[in-house]
């Protein structure tokens, strides 16, 4: 039996390009003739029934908007059975037949608790810290990348100015790669990323150190969340090499901010194939991009699947920057 109603869903911490990728979901299937509700606050709305109808105009004027206009949360309560009832109980209420849900590993759990009881779920990989082993790039990391960036950049403006070190906090739990390819494009003297230890002397002091010597005056120092420590670090970077250092913790505006052109390109492409995977009968995938290439996954494969860490552009980072 075709389905007939799907629901859509933020879960989370959010991404930008979330917006587009609603509207792609919308209005793919509104296109086919397929009724749409949104969930408001992710796994929460979908217990309590919080549903709004979706119509081609409920999605006009989004794409271009961080955050998400259906809001997201964190819910304890949906991980336990009681709360998966409660969920499956307001689908089937509403009539509802598939779920797409949009968020990172944790909200995929969700998906596949729900796919499992009989409520067809397929995920969209939203997040900036672009940590979904299966997928290349993940909605949201790209225009993480260049705000953080930017703000970076003006940084090296007033550290240029007063011959300083900026030490950088970027987001990044459990992953490096938006701690890495930063430092790459803003050319920080070290990265010290949660996927490699590190030796602060000799991977802060001494290059810093060794590049003041050929005569640089200015330094970024970048660190991943996961690492951790900057307002710690600055004092000591201070202390060892006499250079003024400042920390910064550049935090949630990397969330934030309109959606890159290849943030809003990959969420309209992912939320249309995610319409269409429902309603070819497939559940349990999350849409995925390779080479450019859009592909899907079985949830628990994708899980169990690890990404490598790039060690080659490490070395490119250590090895440009001097
Ligand atoms: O998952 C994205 C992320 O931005 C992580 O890098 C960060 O640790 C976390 O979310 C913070 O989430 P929140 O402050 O919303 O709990």
């Amino acid at each position: 039996m075709a389905i007939k109603k799907i629901a859509v869903l933020t879960s989370g911490g959010d991404a930008p390009g979330m917006n587009a990728a609603i509207r792609a979901v919308t209005r793919a299937a509104l296109f086919k003739g397929v009724e749409v509700v949104g969930v408001y606050r992710g796994y929460v709305g979908l217990m309590s029934g919080d549903f709004v109808p979706m119509t081609m105009r409920s999605v006009s004027d989004i794409i271009q908007r961080g955050g998400t206009i259906l809001y997201s949360a964190r819910s304890h309560e949906f991980h336990t059975e009681e709360g998966m009832q409660k969920a499956i109980a307001q689908c089937r209420a509403h009539g509802i037949e598939g779920v797409v849900v949009l968020g990172g590993d944790g909200s995929f759990r969700g998906a596949q608790d729900l796919t499992r009881r009989g409520l067809p779920c397929v995920g969209l990989p939203c997040t900036i810290d672009n940590d979904i082993s299966c997928c290349e790039h993940t909605i949201g990391y790209d225009t993480a990348l260049n705000t953080a960036m930017e703000m970076i950049d003006k940084l090296r403006d007033t550290s240029m100015s007063h011959d300083r070190c900026s030490v950088v906090e970027v987001m990044g739990r459990e992953a490096g790669y938006l701690a890495l390819n930063v430092a790459v494009a803003v050319g920080a003297i070290s990265v010290l990323v949660p996927e490699i230890q590190h030796d602060f002397q000799r991977d802060v002091i001494d290059r810093i150190r060794a590049a003041a010597l050929t005569g640089k005056k200015h330094f970024i120092v970048l660190v991943a969340e996961g690492v951790g420590g900057v307002l710690e670090m600055a004092p000591q970077i201070e202390k060892a090499t006499g250079f003024e250092t400042r920390a910064t913790i550049l935090g949630h505006v990397q969330r934030g901010g309109s959606p890159s052109v290849y943030d809003r390109v990959l969420a309209s492409r992912m939320g249309h194939y995610a319409v269409e995977l429902l309603l070819a009968g497939q559940s349990n995938r999350v849409v995925t991009v390779q080479n450019d290439r859009l592909m899907d996954f079985d949830i628990e494969e994708a899980l169990r699947m690890k990404k490598p860490f790039d060690e080659h552009l490490f070395r490119v980072a250590q090895e440009l920057s001097m």
